[in-house]
């Protein structure tokens, strides 16, 4: 019943704006933060949160870039069905965003265009002096910390605990989320702000949360499905 619904609605819509976060990229292999088995629950000699807070990028950047390297760099791992169904939708004119608090760069591969990606992504690299930019591979060819031929320390483009959002990213996002016909919010805890404040820029009443865990949005959802969000997506007609 609830999918029926879900597919009616996708049927419907001509403005359709997802917005998502690591939850949509577990069925491809890669750990989420907060779910089961997700990073924060397991033991680091730090907590995950202060590995990836920028005072701990500044003071430890060894330390910070082997978790880098090993937990947020998806090295072998690629998009699943739910990426491929968001592709396919803005594809067939429906889907207009995809907002995704990732920086894992699954829906670009998938062949979604239209992707705002709020916290960054580990695929952007640049030096803090002179703002050269690396590739990703250069990053995983370093032993350790990577420097740029100038001598400064490289740094990922992602939003690290402690930083701000690209305010032109905020922006389109706001614009997108306020115009969409039907939100559909999956894989993400919404336990993140700002990012999670943004649905409140919604004002349609067709917002469907796509989620395995309860969050802080369920009662504000018109559809509330508890599954896999891949294999949701994966099931519908586009
Ligand atoms: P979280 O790990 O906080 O939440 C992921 C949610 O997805 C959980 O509620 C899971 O229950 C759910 N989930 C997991 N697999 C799923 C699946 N296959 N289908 C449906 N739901 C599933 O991840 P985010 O909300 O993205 O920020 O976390 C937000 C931010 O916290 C991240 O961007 C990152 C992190 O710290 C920074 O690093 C700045």
């Amino acid at each position: 019943m609830t999918l029926e619904l879900l597919q009616k609605y996708l049927d419907e819509s001509q403005n359709i704006v997802f917005f998502g976060g690591a939850g949509v990229s577990t069925e491809s292999g890669l750990p989420d933060f907060r779910g089961e088995g997700g990073l924060f629950r397991q033991k680091y000699a730090y907590a995950p949160e202060y590995m990836l807070s920028s005072s701990f990028f500044r003071e430890n950047p060894k330390v910070f870039y082997k978790f880098h390297k090993e937990k947020m760099i998806p090295v072998g791992f690629g998009p699943n069905p739910a990426h491929y169904k968001l592709a396919e939708l803005e594809k067939a004119g429906k889907l207009k965003a995809v907002i995704t608090q990732n920086v894992d760069g699954f829906h670009q591969r998938a062949g979604s265009r239209n992707v705002l990606e709020l916290h960054g992504s580990v695929y952007r690299n640049y030096c803090l002096d002179c703002h050269e930019s690396y590739p990703v591979e250069y990053i995983l060819e370093c032993e350790s910390v990577p420097y740029c031929e100038c001598g400064g320390l490289i740094r990922p483009d992602v939003v690290l605990y402690g930083e701000a959002l690209d305010d032109e990213v905020v922006g389109k996002a706001i614009k997108y989320i306020a115009q969409a016909e039907l939100l559909i919010v999956g894989g993400t805890s919404l336990a993140v702000y700002p990012a999670a404040g943004l649905l409140d820029y919604y004002h349609g009443n067709k917002l469907v949360l796509i989620n395995q865990d309860p969050t802080g949005y369920d009662n504000r959802a018109d559809l509330l499905i508890q599954g896999k969000i891949g294999q949701v997506l994966g099931s519908l007609k586009s």
